[in-house]
């Protein structure tokens, strides 16, 4: 497959030079939370190759390496000479402290975590209005004791007498601590002095922006052909088919293969509300049976994603035959894929740095390798929240474009022991009131997620009426998280998590305990699977 979305016209763009350690994506987005438009490169990337790229600013982002360790990234000088205002952040900064002739030793200087900055230079481009003493995040072994030549110190800690400087006529800026993270209580103010005040930008770019030029470019890439799109239920392929439909109309046909394993009126949500929102063609395949019948008497979880995963690319593909051949009585050839692909997905698949696998992920939507379309990624520069908002805009309901995340093998990988349409049915009907019930104490947006698992291989003894019963238990996993890379659990009020148990065993028949599950991720996952 090729990607060949155009890459859209993207002015007054700040790259954020990686040096490891994700800091880049969360300063990504605070940049554009600030309303300008970031993109983030690796720092193996030579200086000649940013500066081609006529960045309107340039941010090196702090990273784990020492600048004394061998073969630890590097930056060239020239960086600093271009003419284009750069702003260092922890390691970054040290670079920068480095490469223009500053001191930065290694003399046991460390600071970990809050840390109190005094700014010395209240009026500075950077801390101008904000505190004389401001908690900031640090995290950093060395530390620069000598500021480059022309250059002011502008705050330091008890610690660190270098801890940020400033050369207005050079528009280079930098600060030893982390103004990305929301432990640094003025951060996200330094980081808009430097865009607004260093580097000169406006506030101008929007979600809005993004609509109109991907239409454009969409409109532009199809011409008079066809695409076809998978819908999971999820938000990403859902604003992703609901902008390519904007751009190109009924030349775009969706298909959403139900396997059975969705949750209460999802499939009705895709083909109800999604369908009125947007006008969408929309090809539906109930595929249950035939999903059902291949887990038949499986109970281990790889397995099942594995099966999972297999059917589904099946279904997807017969269908996509049949709309390939309708379509082909039009004359106009199926030659588009659209995906919901994300912007981390691309940084992280870019960034190479190859995590171990713990679960086997299958995205429904995702396709084989060998089939010959060209991908339409509309979303591939997006951050999720963006996404969310993109969504809006396009005015699909709250319903869709605020759903927590749910997996692609969906209830499948919720039923610990053998799925069955029985036990479906049961564990669809617990998790209909749990959602039920956040959403009506006003949760939804608190928790990350929260999945609703039924131990099927499990029985306890209970009572109820006047007898004994020997039923389920279902368990309750609400996680807060920011990327579902860590995770804690939620800490629910009780009320909320006493009506959800009181309704789960008094109206889902089999069940007769429900329990909570206390652990953060990791050591557990999410998923019970
Ligand atoms: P875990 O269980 O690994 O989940 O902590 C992390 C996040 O990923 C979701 N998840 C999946 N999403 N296909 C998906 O599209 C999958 O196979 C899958 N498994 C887990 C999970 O819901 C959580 O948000």
């Amino acid at each position: 497959m090729s990607t060949a979305t155009p890459a859209a016209a993207a002015p007054d763009t700040v790259l954020v030079v990686d040096f490891g350690a994700q800091y880049a994506q969360l300063i990504a987005r605070r940049v554009r939370e600030a309303r300008v438009y970031s993109e983030i490169v690796p720092s193996s990337m030579p200086v000649q190759e940013m500066l081609a790229k006529n960045p309107a600013a340039i941010i090196l982002s702090g990273g784990p390496s020492s600048v004394y360790e061998e073969g630890a990234p590097t930056v060239d000088r020239s960086l600093f000479e271009a003419g284009v205002p750069v702003f260092g952040m922890c390691y970054g900064f040290q670079l920068m402290a480095q490469a223009l002739g500053g001191t930065v030793d290694n003399s046991g200087a460390r600071e970990y975590g809050r840390t109190a900055l005094a700014v010395s230079r209240p009026s500075s481009t950077l801390f101008e209005g904000t505190p004389a003493e401001q908690s900031v995040w640090m995290s950093h072994g060395d530390a620069c004791s000598a500021a480059p030549e022309g250059f002011t110190v502008t705050a330091s800690t008890d610690v660190v007498p270098v801890a940020a400087f400033e050369n207005d006529e050079k528009r280079l800026y930098g600060v030893q601590h982390h103004p990305e993270v929301m432990h640094s209580t003025h951060g996200q103010q330094v980081l808009e002095h430097f865009l607004y005040r260093g580097a000169g930008l406006s506030p101008t770019w929007t979600t809005g922006n993004v609509i109109e030029e991907q239409v454009e470019a969409i409109r532009k890439q199809v011409g008079t052909k066809h695409a076809i799109c998978g819908l999971s239920g999820g938000v990403d392929s859902a604003v992703a088919a609901a902008l390519v439909q904007k751009a190109i109309g009924s030349q775009l046909t969706c298909v959403y293969v139900d396997h059975g394993l969705m949750r209460k009126g999802e499939t009705q949500q895709v083909e109800k509300d999604f369908v009125a929102a947007t006008g969408v063609q929309l090809k539906v395949v109930d595929a249950e049976e035939r999903f059902l019948v291949a887990l038949q008497g499986v109970s281990d979880p790889e397995e099942k994603r594995k099966i999972i995963g297999r059917e589904f690319i099946r279904v997807f593909e017969q269908a996509q035959a049949e709309i390939i051949a309708e379509a082909g009585e039009s004359g106009e050839p199926v030659e588009f894929l659209v995906q919901g692909t994300l912007y981390p997905d691309v940084v992280e698949s870019g960034g190479g740095t190859g995590t171990a696998n713990i679960k086997s992920h299958h995205n429904v939507g995702g396709l084989p390798e060998d089939l010959e379309f060209q991908l339409i990624e509309p979303l591939r520069k997006l951050f999720k929240d963006e996404v969310r908002m993109v969504g809006q805009e396009l005015g699909l309901p709250d319903e869709i474009v605020q759903r927590q995340p749910f997996p692609g093998p969906g209830l499948g990988i919720r039923i610990v022991g053998e799925i069955t349409k029985d036990r479906l049915d049961l564990l669809r009907e617990a998790d209909a009131i749990a959602r039920e019930e956040l959403t009506a104490a006003g949760l939804d947006r608190e928790i990350w997620q929260c999945p609703v698992v039924l131990l099927a291989d499990v029985r306890s003894v209970g009572v109820q009426g006047d007898g004994r019963t020997y039923g389920h238990p279902i368990v309750l996993r609400p996680v807060s998280s920011e990327d579902a890379m860590t995770a804690d659990w939620s800490r629910l009020p009780y009320d909320v998590l006493a009506k959800i148990s009181t309704r789960i065993t008094n109206e889902v028949r089999d069940v007769n305990r429900v329990v909570l599950d206390v652990t953060s991720k990791p050591p557990g996952t999410i998923e019970w699977e």
